[in-house]
């Protein structure tokens, strides 16, 4: 069935709203300017327009829902799916049959295989990996040199992921193609999505062919991955031999196409939204020097002076609040998308069948409604007393229903690991030539990160 094939319900009552239209579009590409040209104030000014507003994308009208309320409904309501201009640019890197991108039967059949190597209990086996690879980051850099935090944050998510969930030797060469190849279709996905204008992107420009040939060295590294595993005739308990073993709905094997697209839809993501958070709590030590203190000083107690432990972070209050207000005021993911299957309805205004859905949780995670000085860097929000008047759904980095993130256990016990590693070991400072303003892609990261690292005594 297609969303064009569904017909209209006709017991969505009649007398719902149509949402205002935002302010500031233009002929021709509507909204789109404002969202290439400054988006996150864009979205985050959109709720003074209504709980629910339409945009123009070009030749396209979408929803925008602005409170967390309105953003929980829709990632929890089945009316609406994955799909829409995010995830058609995505399927040009993830392919249409990952998990990221399925819908119905076969997202939950997925889900199901990769589910176990993300469960709670199961994150304690990567453990040993995580904890070297922080060590080793930390150890990688020599003090007074510049450390340029784009690529050492990618290479950390990109060996944690590999090495945990794929059981890959993943060489520090296929780490830095897979930093090169991302953040190049990243980049372009988000021009597509913006400025969905489909021919433009099939002409031999140099920006295409450039995106072109990324987007063929992520795939051929893919392959490359599953290639050596399958030659290796091992089964390892892991996400790939999982993925390799996996049955489709006849109970027959899934096909190449599927492995393949799956190993994309899990490895993708998990670095390019790692790696970005870990930027951002590099910056986050260096901008607020009194909370690395902190934090440091947290990670003394908890740990006597032996290097920390994954079995530390439980224990590492400070320090997980930190990445959650990190994670808060910079959120990975800062914008999704949705379709709506049928016509249906969100907070009182009629959304039809077809309708594309935009929201930020950059902008929820600020909204002052929710938060008390919200655009301040406040880890202990996070405390237990506070945290209780956090609206629901105010903060949802990891997303909610059944499209949540499946990571969000092994992304933050590695965040809090490398986290504690680096400000126990160093104190940061901004270079010249850093720029840490945010940059808008699929996913927000600092324009370009450099560091110098200053050892603690
Ligand atoms: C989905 C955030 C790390 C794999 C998502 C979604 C969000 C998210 C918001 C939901 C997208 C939506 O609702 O449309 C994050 C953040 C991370 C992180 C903030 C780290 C800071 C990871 C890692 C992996 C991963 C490490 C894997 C190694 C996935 C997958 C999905 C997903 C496979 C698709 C789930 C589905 O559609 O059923 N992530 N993620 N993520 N994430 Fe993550």
């Amino acid at each position: 069935m297609t969303v064009e094939s569904v017909k209209p319900d006709a017991t969505v009552a009649p007398e719902l709203r149509e949402p205002p239209f935002a302010g500031g579009r233009v002929p021709v590409l509507g909204h789109g300017w404002r969202m290439v040209r400054d988006p996150l104030s864009f979205m985050s000014g959109l709720r003074r327009h209504g709980d629910v507003v339409r945009l123009r994308l070009g030749p396209k009208t979408v929803y925008a829902p602005t409170t967390p309320e309105l953003t929980g409904a829709v990632a929890l309501n089945p009316d609406f799916i994955i799909a829409g201009p995010l995830w058609e640019s995505l399927e040009g890197l993830v392919g249409k049959e990952g998990v990221a991108t399925a819908n119905g039967p076969q997202h939950r059949r997925q889900r199901r295989v990769i589910q176990p190597a993300f469960r709670l209990d199961a994150i304690p086996a990567y453990g040993p990996i995580m904890e070297e690879e922080a060590h080793a980051l930390a150890e990688r850099w020599r003090p007074g040199e510049t450390v340029d935090c784009t690529s050492e944050a990618f290479r950390v998510a990109v060996r944690v992921a590999a090495r945990c969930l794929l059981r890959g030797d993943f060489m520090d060469e296929r780490a830095e193609r897979l930093c090169v190849a991302l953040a190049t279709v990243f980049r372009g996905m988000y021009r597509r999505m913006v400025i969905p204008a489909g021919p433009l992107y099939r002409l031999p420009l140099p920006p295409n062919r450039k995106f072109n040939r990324a987007l063929a060295d992520l795939h051929l590294l893919v392959d490359e991955i599953v290639a050596e595993r399958r030659a290796s005739g091992q089964k390892p308990d892991d996400l790939l031999t999982a993925l390799l073993e996996a049955k489709d709905e006849n109970g027959e094997p899934i096909g190449e196409q599927e492995v393949h697209d799956q190993v994309v839809a899990i490895l993708t993501p998990g670095s390019e939204t790692v790696a970005a958070t870990v930027m951002w709590l590099l910056q986050a030590l260096a901008a607020h020097p009194e909370h690395a203190d902190k934090v440091c000083a947290e990670v003394e107690s908890v740990t006597g002076g032996r290097p920390v432990a994954f079995e530390d972070v439980r224990a590492l209050t400070y320090t997980n609040y930190l990445v959650i207000e990190v994670m808060r005021l910079r959120p990975a993911v800062w914008i999704l998308t949705r379709r709506a299957v049928r016509d249906t309805e969100l907070g009182g205004c009629r959304i039809p069948a077809g309708a594309d859905i935009v929201y930020s949780p950059y902008a929820i995670q600020r909204d002052p409604k929710s938060y008390d000085d919200s655009q301040e860097f406040d880890p202990l929000r996070w405390s237990p007393e506070r945290a209780k008047s956090v609206p629901k759904h105010a903060m949802s980095p990891f997303s909610t229903g059944n499209r949540k993130c499946p990571s969000d256990h092994f992304s933050m016990a590695q965040l809090t690991l490398i986290t504690a590693a680096l400000a126990r070991k160093y104190r940061f400072e901004q270079v010249s030539g850093s720029d840490d303003t945010p940059r808008v892609g699929i996913t927000l990261k600092p324009a370009g990160l450099l560091l110098k690292p200053v050892p603690r005594t």
